[in-house]
């Protein structure tokens, strides 16, 4: 049986059909979806409806013909019909119970790995050098670490690549700038503190547009990288290297696994990308520059637009490298499936590089490509977010400010910690906050970046979960059961299965079985607030229950189930927690 409900019933709606109808409606699908309204049912399915016209016969109908052939009673209480022929279905108690008390002693919550798992690349973060990393490369980061915490949950071969932007012609000014400014630099063999790079990048930016003579030097230094002038090379790796420090220092603090791959990896594969596509026929001069004129794409005289894959004066470019990694991707590294998690400024890029691609005959059927666009981070004026001074933010401040917010607000409430342990709280509230108010936004909108409201203990924040998580673990520890200890135990005389009879419970059981179907979803869709949302949900499900079932004065029976409950709730915060990137607490 699929860990997913969900999965699992439409299994068994699509089987029904076939049982009903015959084998040509194997691939049909049945439009199985979780419920909104609960007062019909968990599960609903809506394929009477969409199937009428087809088999030229009445909605209702076909549904109580769908329900005569369908086999749900292990899962499932009899199906109803209501309506013009939707079916639902309700899960039935004795399975809730079951599956809870299976899934109790697992950390994995009783969602095992896919059988056939695949290999896959998240391309994310990729910040470029010399420049700070700013929000959007924030956004990237935390987005892509979730998204690949996710599908290396259900047990895929992830590769985190960061695909920093170490190349191009900026660093014709970079390596000048460094030399004149820094003329010892080069011949230092330890680490060399070029200080803020930010401004180190402001500074020869305004020289170069200021002199000409620097100008041209750097134009001169940009020829010398590309052919592997020695001097420049060394220039280059130290701002590459000064630059890693930092994003590096952004990784551990946010916890983030990364690869680093950046675009001059693929500096030698370039030559042939422009070679191979010529071959296939799809580049054309234009001005000088050699082009791919896309398809669908046009410019704003409604001409088709070129894509530039190769300078006039021979240089590539960022499209050019990233077909390169496309290619590098499949072939090397033998994936079969791509996801990059850029803003949703670069969905044109990506559209017209993987057109390019395809059309080159460069990607088999069987790999999927996906890019994963993401709205822009707010200031809460609603515009672009800036410091007071109108800088663009830095993200390194950005989360120390919410470090010390976070600890602000224990200083109020003035907790019982000693020095040591208030630093870790807050360090945990503050980058758990920021992650979380990120995620829990549906990523292709932009939000609006706000302090108060991430670190909020109310509402759908990461203090108000961890808070959920503490207190829930409490309740369950006070219980004092070995819950690992019970289901193994041979001579139990204790009860030891979970049984659930108020209405509350029942919901908060349903809610927990759930998780497997939303981390199903969130693979699929790439949609981290799913998960958000069904976290929320279930600290809410979890007070309600509470509210209404004494946990520790009920009967020994009561006491274990409602134990249990409490105990499998914790779990599956933490679980939820942890594949959005967050760490938990267990005392707060
Ligand atoms: N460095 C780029 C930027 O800062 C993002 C790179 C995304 N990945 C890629 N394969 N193009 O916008």
């Amino acid at each position: 049986m699929s860990n997913s409900l969900l999965s699992e019933f439409k299994t068994r709606f699509k089987a029904a059909l076939v049982r009903a109808f015959g084998e040509e409606f194997a691939e049909y699908d049945p439009a199985v979806m979780a419920a909104k309204d609960l007062r019909f049912g968990d599960y609903q399915c809506n394929a009477a409806l969409g199937l009428a016209k087809q088999l030229k016969r009445k909605p209702r109908d076909i549904a109580t013909e769908i329900v005569a052939h369908l086999q749900i009673d292990d899962i499932g209480e009899p199906a109803s019909i209501d309506g013009p022929g939707f079916i639902n279905v309700r899960l039935k108690t004795s399975y809730l119970e079951t599956q809870l008390t299976t899934i109790q002693p697992d950390d994995r919550l009783g969602i095992t790995k896919l059988d056939r798992p695949e290999r896959i690349i998240v391309d994310f973060s990729s910040p470029n050098i010399a420049k700070e990393m700013h929000v959007g490369h924030l956004r990237s980061t935390i987005i892509g670490d979730c998204i690949a915490r996710i599908l290396e949950f259900q047990g895929h071969d992830v590769l985190r690549l960061n695909h920093v932007g170490d190349w191009g012609t900026q660093f014709g000014m970079l390596i000048t700038y460094l030399k004149t400014a820094y003329p010892d630099a080069l011949n230092q063999a330890d680490v060399l503190a070029l200080g803020d790079l930010v401004e180190f990048y402001k500074a020869a930016k305004k020289k170069f547009d200021e002199d000409p003579e620097f100008k041209e030097t750097a134009r001169q230094a940009v020829v010398g990288l590309q052919s592997g002038d020695e001097e420049a090379r060394l220039a280059w790796k130290l701002l590459c290297e000064q630059s890693r420090r930092e994003f590096q220092k952004i990784y551990d603090a946010l916890d983030i696994k990364l690869q680093e791959r950046g675009e001059s990896f693929y500096n030698s594969l370039l030559p042939d990308v422009v070679q191979d596509l010529t071959q296939a026929g799809l580049v054309e001069e234009n001005d000088g520059a050699l082009c791919v004129f896309l398809e669908g794409f046009t410019n704003k005289a409604g001409d088709p637009l070129p894509l530039i894959v190769q300078k006039s004066n021979g240089g590539y470019n960022y499209a050019t490298t990233d077909l390169a990694a496309l290619r590098y991707r499949i072939n090397q590294d033998q994936v079969d499936r791509i996801i990059y998690v850029t803003d949703a400024g670069q969905s044109d890029h990506f559209a017209q590089v993987f057109q390019v691609a395809n059309r080159a005959g460069w990607l088999p059927e069987s790999v999927k490509i996906t890019h994963v666009p993401f709205g822009l981070v707010l200031g809460e004026d609603g515009k672009k977010l800036k410091t007071r001074s109108g800088e663009t933010v830095k993200l390194k401040e950005l989360l120390q400010e919410a470090i010390a917010r976070a600890n602000a607000d224990l200083d109020a409430r003035d907790p019982d910690y000693d020095a040591d342990y208030q630093k870790e709280v807050a360090t945990t509230i503050g980058l758990d906050a920021v992650k979380y108010a990120d995620l829990a936004q549906n990523r292709t909108s932009n939000y609006a970046f706000s302090y108060d409201k991430m670190l909020a203990l109310q509402g759908n924040t990461a203090p108000y979960l961890l808070y959920a998580y503490v207190r829930v673990r409490g309740i369950s520890r006070k219980g004092d059961i070995d819950f690992e200890q019970f289901n193994h135990a041979s001579e139990q005389t204790e009860p030891r299965s979970i049984q659930l009879t108020e209405a509350t419970e029942i919901n908060l059981a349903k809610h927990l079985v759930q998780l497997a179907e939303t981390i199903e979803a969130v693979a699929d869709e790439l949609m981290p607030n799913r998960l958000c949302q069904y976290l929320f949900e279930l600290s809410q499900k979890f007070n309600q229950f509470y509210d209404q079932c004494p946990v520790l004065q009920g009967s020994e029976q009561e006491r274990f189930s409602r134990l249990s409950l409490c105990n499998i709730t914790a779990k599956t915060l933490k679980l939820g927690l942890n594949l959005l990137g967050l760490k938990v607490l267990e005392r707060m």
